[in-house]
């Protein structure tokens, strides 16, 4: 049966952009393949280094992944650094992997750019370890965000050099993976780029936002002064709201606000208020389930120490 493996970093507080681009295709895919869920928290190091944090980050993302509809029953849930065996592959993979091609990777840039202090050589070879955790799996199917595209593209091409140094066909190619035609990229509320865990406060809306605080960072996204003419291009801003109402609300209402655009009545107040109601439904069961959960540690512990109930092929 063809295996999946995928994992968040245990940076923060997930949001809307982690559920579209991945955990919605983790819970769908649990029921059809033979999947691994982990939380990525050594990755988490390469950036975030409080051991306090850390840990509640752990146990955080451990509620939201449970809370989302994530099952321990038919998928194996567990912490990357109770997996060691994926150092050990790390590090043979390390050897295949060049110096030239990481510095190249645009997620290194763009940290490296960032956080000009903390240019570690963690952060250098995540791709390396990203590749480490799939492969350690044998994994076929990668279900992640558009983000993570040339991160697939550089861990088959670890796969490929392994197995051609040492013997044909020993890991499969891994491909990032969406139901979807295409891999997602949820934009933030800010006008431009994705949403994510540390583009400011406004720009994402977390799993665990209240009513008021979904209200009040839609009612502050960024719009224009409205179309010009009848059946115009929309600009970036308002393009990205149109892609967030089409996540979170149906699709009369996207077809209505269309309608809107299209003959120049649109009014962006009843555009925000409607997709800010629409988030808050989304939102709403979900974070009740995550304040329930976070009163029952027990289960949580249970659910980390049950740590791969599929026993791991180890490697080597
Ligand atoms: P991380 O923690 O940055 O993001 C977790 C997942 O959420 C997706 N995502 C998004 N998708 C669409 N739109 C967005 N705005 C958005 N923001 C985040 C990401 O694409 C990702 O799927 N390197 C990974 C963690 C990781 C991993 C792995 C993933 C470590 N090892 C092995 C898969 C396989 C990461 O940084 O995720």
């Amino acid at each position: 049966m063809e295996k999946v493996l995928s994992g968040i970093r245990s940076t923060g507080q997930l949001h809307l952009g982690n559920y579209f681009g991945a955990l919605r295709n983790f819970v769908k895919l649990q029921h059809e393949k033979e999947c691994y869920f982990f939380i990525a928290n050594v990755h988490a190091l390469t950036t975030h280094n409080d051991p306090v944090q850390l840990r509640e980050s752990v146990k955080s993302v451990l509620t939201e992944y449970i809370a989302c509809g994530l099952d321990p029953d038919v998928a194996a849930i567990y912490i990357q650094s109770d997996l060691p065996e994926t150092y050990e592959l790390y590090t043979l993979l390390n050897m295949l992997a060049y110096k030239g091609e990481l510095e190249k990777t645009v997620s290194f840039k763009e940290k490296a750019r960032k956080s000009p202090n903390n240019v570690n050589a963690g952060l250098l070879t995540y791709p390396v370890l990203m590749a480490a955790d799939i492969l350690i799996h044998r994994a076929h199917k990668v279900p992640v965000g558009k983000d993570q595209e040339q991160h697939l593209e550089m861990a088959r091409n670890f796969a490929q050099r392994f197995n051609h140094r040492y013997e044909e066909d020993f890991f499969p190619e891994p491909f990032a993976f969406n139901f979807g035609d295409e891999l997602v990229k949820v934009p933030g509320l800010d006008g431009n780029g994705k949403m994510g865990k540390s583009e400011g406060v406004n720009n994402a809306i977390f799993l665990r936002d209240d009513d008021q605080t979904i209200q009040k960072k839609v009612m502050k996204a960024k719009t224009d002064g409205g179309p010009q003419s009848e059946n115009s291009e929309k600009p970036e801003e308002i393009k990205n709201l149109f892609t967030l109402l089409n996540l979170v609300s149906n699709t009369d209402t996207v077809q209505f606000f269309e309608d809107k655009w299209n003959d120049c009545g649109i009014r962006y107040g009843d555009l925000k208020k409607q997709l800010a109601q629409d988030m808050i439904n989304f939102v709403t069961p979900i974070r009740e389930k995550i304040v329930d959960l976070e009163q029952n540690d027990a289960l949580l512990q249970k659910i980390a120490r049950r740590v791969l109930k599929k026993p791991v092929q180890v490697l080597m």
